[in-house]
């Protein structure tokens, strides 16, 4: 029973200096954050009468011998300044004490551009290629996202939240990608976004960068890649198809089984009269060729 009064009597004593170590010092608002140029003002407040209450700063210091509040106070922010310090003396004890106001001082880059490191020109289906992502002066870059983006979907995303700087530095983020055919005519974007929580502006400040447009080669290949049984009709025209996906766009060569016939050079033959025989279609781009049999049949032949 003693001890447990002993125990509670420690607690309460606790409490005490806990509440007599409070610094009676208020801030609001107690975190701000504001845009290079752009105005701030912050009141200090106590909550005890004060012998001296004051803010120490590089800009805006002030202080006051009878007022129990103290405004901080800049029209346009435009140094790059460590946190302002309100602080105050009092009659009783704490004698002395401070409150640091968190501040974010925020600038949008200058700009965010896009480009693939290493490679110019189109690039080749399957193979790894490194766009990079150059983002100039952002500060605070601790509260900087940067987003990749492909058309309009988010691919990947850097945060930068391990740096500590205050002050504009530049930062750049590297997407390696490794294009397929559907690649091909896709547009990649970044976007630097600064979060600087609910005081920071609503939405996020971002900027995106100019679409970095990706033209991929790969070599010619068939919907249906197996050869084809065309039955001459009588009269009605045949069409023998040989369209290819291919970049850059294939081109198109014929050869008939009988070698005085002459073809055109278009993916699609039409005609209302083909020798029974094996036609084949060549498609070919600066990637590869491929080839495709379409065999010609008299309408009895199949009976
Ligand atoms: C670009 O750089 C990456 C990484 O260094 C490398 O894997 C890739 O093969 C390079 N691409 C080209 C086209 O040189
Ligand atoms: C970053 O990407 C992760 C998953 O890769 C996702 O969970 C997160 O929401 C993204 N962050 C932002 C800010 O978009
Ligand atoms: C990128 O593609 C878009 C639309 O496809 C086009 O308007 C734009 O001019 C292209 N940009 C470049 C640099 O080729
Ligand atoms: C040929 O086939 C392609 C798809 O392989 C199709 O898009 C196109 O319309 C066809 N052309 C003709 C004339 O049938």
């Amino acid at each position: 029973m003693e001890n447990y009064l002993v125990k509670w009597i420690l607690k309460l004593c606790m409490l005490c200096t806990v509440l007599g170590e409070e610094c009676s010092l208020e801030l609001k608002p107690s975190r701000v954050v504001v845009g290079f140029g752009e105005p701030v003002s912050v009141s200090c407040e106590a909550s005890r009468p004060v012998r001296v209450l004051g803010w120490d700063s590089a800009i805006g210091a002030a202080n006051s011998q009878q007022d129990r509040a103290v405004q901080w106070k800049v029209d346009s922010l435009i140094d790059w300044i460590e946190e302002p310090i309100c602080y105050g003396v009092f009659f009783t004890a704490p004698r002395q004490c401070e409150e640091k106001l968190n501040l974010v001082l925020y600038k949008t880059p200058d700009s965010v551009t896009i480009s693939s490191a290493n490679h110019t020109g189109p690039m080749v289906a399957g193979t790894e290629y490194q766009l990079l992502c150059d983002v100039q002066n952002i500060a605070p870059v601790q509260y900087l996202t940067l987003k990749w983006y492909r058309g309009n979907a988010e691919v990947y995303n850097h945060s930068f939240s391990d740096l500590t700087p205050v002050t504009p530095v530049q930062v750049s983020s590297i997407l390696l990608i490794t294009p397929t055919q559907a690649d091909d005519g896709s547009q990649y974007r970044c976007v630097a976004q600064l979060d600087m929580g609910p005081e920071g502006p609503q939405p996020s400040p971002s900027v995106t960068s100019e679409p970095l447009n990706v033209s991929v080669h790969y070599p010619p290949s068939f919907l249906s890649p197996d050869a084809e049984t065309v039955d001459m009709g009588s009269g009605s025209e045949m069409t023998l198809n040989c369209t290819a996906t291919g970049s850059p766009a294939p081109l198109y060569s014929w050869q008939s089984s009988d070698p005085q016939e002459k073809m055109e050079d278009t993916p699609v033959l039409i005609s209302s009269y083909l020798l029974p025989g094996t036609y084949t279609c060549t498609a070919s781009n600066t990637m590869g060729k491929k080839s495709k049999q379409f065999i010609v049949k008299t309408k009895s032949e199949g009976l």
